[in-house]
């Protein structure tokens, strides 16, 4: 059966937007959440930590169990126990179990957006893309999981009978960002799940509800509950995890100081750890958008500013920098400052809100911090909310090229533009940054096209138009160099991850057995 992306909502039309506010009226009354730790679908946890909303940050969305270590220890010995049965278990049942899953968030999509808007403060539009990417995962990895269960053909020769299957690895620790707080999560768990490894997952501590919503969904779904822990917490528990010497793979979303402290950790192999573990780990990015003299500012002006300032510039695909053609860059500056101006900051569950908060006092200040270090060119002139972590969106220009705000990932609503002489001057400032997740170009010459494609070593490159919204299956994504070492979620190759390749060679003649 073939993948088709699931449909979004369409947002305008006045039922479609009614039905969202009818499910964050009954999600409202229901708050706060109570999220459990769930170790082998035991309660476990030590004490309870919250989470707030970042736009009313005195409401609290939900009361979260908080794992501990030795809850961490717990998971992954439940993991081992669940191993077992899971892994016997076929492709096929495997598999339709995780689509069933996906019955359940698609029935659920309306609560499951509502709760993305009051969890982390995401606009109506990506609360249900992210809601729709989520069940895209699911779909696509399970169908992609029988495909890998056929394995590879081989060479043969007569007398000999070569076969390449794929066998999961054991106990999968997922640990995930809060910026796509259902995807991400049920993307890195469906893909350990699917190809036959137990999981844990350790959500991010801003967003444990849509994480426990994800688990219901899949325990519901028929998962044994030994073959899948959820630890809400905080890092410590993510580290625990990563230590574990009965830990077979960490599959990591989320920044590079903490991916790379991963990659460090996992690299130890104490004794009587039988096995190297297998890192995934997607990370950060400082994401450049070229512009050339001939692009067509009237298609550049929007997709730009949606690259940037779309959920607070909290995406990690979102644009961080223009690098702009000298010939165009005045027109360009002049037409970006006005539309800067004019973003429609609010609160999250209104739906013109462009511009919604940033998800937690720390990110406000970060966000502030590096806007202090440039002159603004132009910054939103709403008034911004009297509640929540708002951040004007700002738009600064000409900065040095050795200012943190040009080198650093801000992950906030700022965008620094840079003029540049020509495309291959901005291919040379892309290939000296350390990052390589997204990029964008506009231009209008295939020549020009061409040899940017060649050039710039991003793992995601968006011509003529935004550079987020990655869709599964469409556009397998993620990060080269610093920003990743995983091969793109949602594609072909990720599932290879969370396996590994068995080779059989068997001697025929020596039983007799002819070789067809
Ligand atoms: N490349 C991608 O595909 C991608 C996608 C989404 C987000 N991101 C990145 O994620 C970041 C934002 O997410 P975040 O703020 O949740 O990131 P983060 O690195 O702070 O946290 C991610 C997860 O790691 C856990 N963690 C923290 N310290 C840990 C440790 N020492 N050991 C193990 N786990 C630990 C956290 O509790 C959380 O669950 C940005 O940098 C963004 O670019 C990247």
């Amino acid at each position: 059966m073939s993948f088709r992306n699931e449909p979004v909502l369409e947002l305008r039309r006045a039922p479609v937007r009614e039905s969202l506010l009818d499910a964050l009226g009954t999600l409202d009354a229901r708050l706060p959440m109570d999220v459990p730790v769930l170790v082998g679908g035991e309660a476990g946890g030590d004490g309870t930590f919250e989470s707030t909303d970042p736009g009313a940050p005195g409401s609290v969305v939900a009361v979260a169990g908080r794992a501990t270590e030795s809850d961490a220890a717990a998971a992954v010995e439940a993991a081992q126990r669940g191993f077992r049965d899971w892994s016997a278990r076929s492709a096929a049942e495997r598999a339709k179990v995780l689509r069933d899953a996906a019955a359940i968030l698609r029935e659920r999509r309306l609560e499951l957006a509502a709760l993305q808007v009051r969890e982390c403060a995401k606009p109506w539009p990506e609360a249900d893309g992210d809601v729709c990417e989520a069940i895209d995962f699911l779909e696509y990895y399970a169908r992609d999981a029988i495909e890998l269960d056929a394995g590879r053909a081989l060479v043969q020769v007569p007398g000999e009978r070569n076969t390449m299957r794929y066998a999961p690895r054991g106990v999968a620790a997922v640990i995930a960002p809060w910026n796509f707080p259902l995807a991400i999560p049920c993307g890195m768990t469906a893909a350990a799940l699917a190809a036959g490894n137990a999981a844990v997952l350790k959500p991010a501590e801003q967003s444990p509800a849509s994480a426990g919503a994800l688990v219901e969904a899949l325990h519901s779904a028929g998962v044994p509950r030994d073959a899948l822990s959820l630890l809400p917490g905080y890092g410590e528990v993510g580290a625990a995890l990563v230590r574990d010497p009965r830990v077979h793979v960490i599959a990591f979303t989320g920044s590079s100081a903490v991916g790379l402290e991963i990659l460090r950790a996992s690299a130890e192999t104490p004794e009587g750890q039988g096995h190297v573990k297998r890192v995934v780990s997607e990370m950060g990015g400082k994401n450049c958008v070229i512009v050339d003299a001939d692009a067509d500012l009237d298609e550049v002006v929007p997709e730009v500013v949606y690259s940037a300032f779309g959920y607070a510039g909290q995406k990690c695909s979102a644009a961080a920098r223009v690098l702009v053609h000298e010939a165009a860059a005045d027109t360009l500056l002049e037409r970006l400052a006005g539309a800067v101006r004019v973003l429609d900051v609010g609160q999250a569950d209104r739906f013109a809100t462009e511009v919604p908060p940033v998800i937690e006092q720390e990110a406000k200040e970060r966000v502030e911090r590096y806007a202090a270090m440039a002159a603004p060119l132009a910054r939103s002139e709403r008034p911004l909310p009297d509640e929540g972590w708002f951040c004007a969106p700002t738009l600064v220009a000409d900065l040095p090229d050795d200012s943190p705000v040009l080198n650093e990932e801000i992950f906030g609503p700022l965008l620094a533009v840079t003029r540049v002489r020509h495309v291959d001057e901005a291919c040379d400032v892309i290939d000296a940054l350390p990052f390589a997740l997204t990029g964008g170009l506009f231009s209008r010459t295939p020549a020009t096209v061409e040899r940017v494609t060649a050039r710039v070593p991003v793992g995601n490159l968006y011509v003529n138009r935004g550079i987020t919204g990655a869709m599964v299956g469409r556009q397998p994504f993620g990060g080269n160099r610093r920003s990743g070492i995983g091969s793109k979620a949602g594609g072909p190759d990720y599932l290879l991850q969370f396996v590994e390749p068995r080779v059989v060679t068997e001697n025929t003649m020596r039983h007799g057995i002819p070789v067809e």
